[in-house]
């Protein structure tokens, strides 16, 4: 495995490698989550490229940027584990040098949602992603469903920009107790650990609700609420039941959803979804 930290070393790297190159994005810290994305890309492509940046514009100046947990060591031991060929890890400086002034915004899908609590959030990743995809020109490139509006967002951009790379969506993986893994999760402490399945709960009780033919996306979103509240530790930001492409809040679920929420448990923000019928692909 090689592992370039500037981005001569990358294009120099990346023009070796056999085709097709599937490209995973992370901001390290590496959980079975990122790992899965890096699995299926070994399986799927020729080599496996991936990224490990702590992207400061895609955080708040009040959000945990210093605290964000990292481990580059232990991340590329997995990394390499997982089969992974290229390992890029730039600076900040190499990525936004002094005097950086270009962004790149989709707009309408990423004012709601996490949007709409983080405004200026998913400019920071559009813009990043946006440059990597031009760094390491993949063929595919794997985003987990964890982050849903996150996956719809980069598909929205593949397609506005007129990027020749194939978006492959995996599956969210989960502790045996349902909990989504995030590195964010390292933050919790053992109460609060325990608390935190509230989220996955909830969104069980969508999909059971939806099983037992119910259509009713506000009377869905009250019982979710209801169940969230039953936590004493978790403060809710929203609960969502939107359309899958436009991410538009459904009165009635005729068509593939997204059924996501966020929420603090303590003082850390947890998101998770689910998608409806159970079982569709979100993307
Ligand atoms: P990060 O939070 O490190 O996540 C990297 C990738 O791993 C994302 O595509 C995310 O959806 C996926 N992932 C995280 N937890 C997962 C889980 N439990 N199951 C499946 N996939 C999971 O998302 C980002 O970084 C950044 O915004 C990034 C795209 C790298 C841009 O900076």
């Amino acid at each position: 495995m090689n592992v370039a930290s500037n981005i001569h070393d990358l294009r120099r790297l990346r023009a070796e490698l056999a085709e097709p190159v599937g490209f995973v994005p992370t901001m390290g810290f590496l959980h079975d989550g990122h790992l899965s994305l890096a699995r299926r890309a070994r399986e799927e492509c020729g080599s496996v490229v991936a990224s490990v940046f702590v992207n400061p514009t895609q955080f708040a100046p009040t959000e945990d940027l210093a605290e964000y947990p990292r481990d580059l060591d232990r991340d590329l031991a997995l990394l390499e584990e997982a089969g992974t060929d290229l390992v890029f890890t730039p600076s900040t400086e190499s990525l936004y040098p002094d005097g950086y002034d270009t962004w790149i915004n989709v707009e309408r899908l990423t004012e709601r949602l996490e949007g709409a609590d983080r405004p200026t959030h998913f400019r920071g990743v559009v813009t990043i992603v946006t440059k990597l995809f031009n760094l390491v020109e993949p063929t595919r490139a794997y985003f987990g469903q964890k982050d849903g509006q996150q996956a719809i967002i980069v598909r929205r951009l593949i397609r506005d920009l007129d990027f020749d790379i194939e978006l492959v969506v995996c599956p969210t993986v989960r502790e045996s107790d349902g909990l989504a893994m995030s590195s964010r999760n390292t933050y919790l402490s053992e109460g609060e650990r325990a608390a935190a399945t509230i989220l996955y709960r909830a969104l069980q009780l969508a999909e059971t609700l939806y099983a037992d033919e119910d259509r009713d996306a506000a009377r869905i979103r009250s019982e979710m609420e209801e169940v969230l509240r039953s936590e004493p530790l978790a403060k809710l930001a929203y609960v969502s039941i939107a359309d899958a492409e436009d991410l538009s809040e459904l009165d009635v679920v005729d068509r593939k959803a997204l059924v996501s929420l966020a929420a603090r448990i303590g003082e850390t923000r947890l998101i998770d979804n689910t998608v409806l019928p159970p079982g569709e692909p979100l993307v």
